[in-house]
């Protein structure tokens, strides 16, 4: 009798499965904080005082409420080139492996970077630096990539067995890469497996980065505003840049940094830390990325935080169903890229996305890019699909689903031919 009613009652608790919101006359009525007003109260008029002052305090607030904060001295990474292949790809590619020790010691944690070149050309070339999902060797069907060694989640679609990849994952996932495409504009691409710097898992930070760089080595607890994966992988993209930059056949000056959905969410984070890179994209990053937080829309802080624990800091927790406390939003994110481009990318049936919220994100970093002098979107509204807009800021949604297509692929490309220069 107890015990059945014990479970009748834990059975009435349960919280109701979450409704995402899609109907846009539900959306709450909402302020966004203001990116050019001082915390004091005071506005901020020149590029020199977004510089020198705003940007440093809303960077801070992404630090201490949404993604943490890194450790404050990390060490500096040694690299070793494991294999070069000057005629990969049918003699169209030089290929490279780059072994990235994150200690700087060669039996620490590393990552390998896969680079794809354009031969033919004049170097040093300009540069996408992406994170994937499922291991380099799945980016193209070149027999020559290194399979990963690494744990990745089972998948009989992507060939992942026991948790480790087969040979049939190679090239399981070429179609949001686009090499050829990319080689053939004079372009380098680099990538990395995501998981090598932390497994996707909220226990995963044990076997990744956090573990091996937190000062006792088996840290078990976090501060509220600690990294969380999030803050490991966008580190990691730093990282790879390191080496890009001492790569003579790239322009470490010219590096844009790209990533789909949750590894969206990541390079909009590198982007906004490291100035280093020049150009940022964001591929269908939904919340946590581009879009506006306060609007609500499909995925929510509250969503995200209880589905993926360890994405952002234990003080983003505070903001679930209490977006409207949350001391910034995410075009506030957008406006950190100023005056360097940004491109934000959205899918029409991504809707737990919230394309519209990305929209308007970008929409409201466009005061900080005119500080600078810098074009906007140049359009009041949301373009109709397939009409990619934008200056310094770009955007565009496109027919079809959440994932990268060869259509994101030559909008990525327009734009940085105007930006990055040939
Ligand atoms: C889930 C998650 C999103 C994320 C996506 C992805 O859908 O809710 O926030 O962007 O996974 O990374 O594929």
């Amino acid at each position: 009798m107890t015990l059945s009613l014990a479970c009748l009652s834990a059975e009435a608790q349960r919280p109701p499965a979450f409704q995402p919101n899609y109907d846009e006359a539900q959306v709450p009525a909402y302020t966004l904080p203001d990116p050019l007003v001082l915390a004091d109260g005071r506005p901020v008029k020149t590029a020199r005082a977004w510089r020198t002052k705003r940007r440093t305090e809303i960077l801070e607030l992404f630090q201490t409420h949404v993604y943490g904060r890194n450790p404050v001295r990390t060490p500096k990474p040694s690299f070793e080139v494991t294999s070069t292949d000057r005629l990969a790809l049918g003699g169209k590619a030089t290929r490279k492996e780059v072994s990235v020790f994150l200690t700087g010691r060669k039996d620490g944690t590393k990552m390998d970077l896969l680079i794809y070149l354009p031969n033919d050309v004049k170097k040093p070339v300009p540069a996408f630096l992406g994170l994937n999902f499922y291991g380099n060797h799945t980016i193209h069907s070149d027999p020559g990539i290194t399979l990963s060694p690494q744990w990745m989640r089972d998948s009989a679609e992507l060939g992942v067995v026991n948790n480790r990849a087969t040979e049939a994952a190679r090239g399981k996932r070429a179609s949001r890469w686009q090499v050829e495409t990319i080689l053939a504009r004079g372009y380098a691409l680099a990538t990395i497996y995501y998981g090598d710097l932390e497994p996707d898992s909220a226990e995963g930070w044990k076997q990744g980065v956090r573990a091996a760089l937190s000062p006792d080595g088996a840290k078990t607890e976090f501060a509220p505003d600690d990294w969380g994966a999030i803050g490991v992988w966008a580190w990691g993209l730093s990282r790879a840049l390191d080496y890009l930059e001492q790569d003579r056949e790239i322009d470490g000056k010219r590096v844009a940094v790209m990533g789909h959905s949750r590894l969206g969410k990541t390079s909009l984070w590198a982007g906004a830390q490291d100035e280093r890179f020049a150009m940022v994209i964001s591929n269908d990053s939904g919340c946590g990325g581009a879009a506006l937080s306060r609007r609500q829309f499909g995925e929510t802080v509250e969503r995200i935080n209880n589905s993926f624990p360890h994405w952002f800091c234990g003080n983003f927790k505070k903001y679930n169903r209490n977006e409207a406390a949350l001391p910034v939003d995410q075009h506030q994110l957008i406006a950190l890229m100023a005056p360097r481009p940004v491109y934000v990318a959205s899918a029409e049936e991504d809707r737990w996305a919230d394309p519209r919220g990305e929209f308007l994100a970008t929409k409201h970093a466009e005061p900080v890019y005119r500080l600078f002098r810098k074009g906007g979107l140049g359009v009041a509204e949301m373009p109709p699909v397939n009409q990619p807009v934008g200056d310094t800021i770009g955007y565009h949604i496109r027919t079809g689903a959440h994932d990268v297509t060869a259509y994101d692929w030559e909008q990525y490309l327009n734009f940085a031919d105007r930006h990055l220069g040939k």
